[in-house]
């Protein structure tokens, strides 16, 4: 059996099926991507672990230093994370055949990333100064509960979120969106 080959060069085959990043490009940017979505989930995990040790780390001194570590080291890597994570996606979404809302997939991880990254600066960061004191109060022996009785939703919603958008990612379910068909038919009425 004989195959044919395509003698067409790469970069225009890249092109004709609107691709422009080059590949090597292509794949350093999914490495960015791909990592610093995993970093993401990681960070997720340290304050899902964070917030337990807080709960039901017995030692008082223990739970004391978790709240603490909680506010001081965690929402910036979170933030930058995420960030870096829409920044190479979107860069992946507009240099590839991928487009940013062309597919459902892609349309629906861009939302969810802008939400995520959204609540970490509006909701999450300016409840971490009560989250620092109560881990303060609790050596001095008068916290205040309220800070700390919502903390197991951040991380929660988080790796629910990220999750679902690693699934997106690697079924790529749901086709094209109206736009991404009303582009499809305009470039094959152009061939
Ligand atoms: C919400 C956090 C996100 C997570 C956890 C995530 C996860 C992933 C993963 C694991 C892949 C690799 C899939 C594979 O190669 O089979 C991927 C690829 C991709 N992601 Fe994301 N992503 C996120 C956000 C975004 C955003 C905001 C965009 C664009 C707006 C985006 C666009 C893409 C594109 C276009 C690819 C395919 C790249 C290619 O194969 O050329 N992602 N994502």
């Amino acid at each position: 059996m004989t195959t044919t080959r395509d003698a067409t060069p790469p970069a225009v085959r890249d092109a004709r099926d609107g691709r422009r990043l080059p590949r090597r490009w292509r794949k350093a940017v999914l490495v960015t991507h791909v990592v610093s979505a995993g970093a993401w989930i990681g960070i997720d995990v340290i304050v899902a672990v964070l917030v337990l040790v807080g709960w039901f780390g017995g030692d008082v001194q223990v739970r004391s230093l978790a709240y603490r570590a909680l506010a001081t080291f965690v929402v910036w890597p979170m933030l930058a994370s995420g960030l870096l994570a829409l920044v190479s996606g979107v860069v992946l979404g507009l240099g590839t055949k991928w487009g940013l809302v062309r597919y459902w997939w892609v349309a629906v991880k861009l939302a969810l990333n802008l939400v995520l990254c959204t609540l970490i600066l509006v909701v999450l960061e300016p409840g971490m100064g009560a989250v620092g004191t109560y881990g303060q109060e609790l050596l001095d022996g008068a916290p205040d509960p309220a800070a700390v009785s919502t903390l197991f939703f951040p991380p929660a919603v988080s790796l629910t979120t990220l999750t679902l958008a690693t699934v997106l990612a690697v079924f790529k379910p749901w086709g094209r969106t109206g736009w991404g068909r009303a582009r499809r038919e305009r470039v094959e009425g152009r061939a």
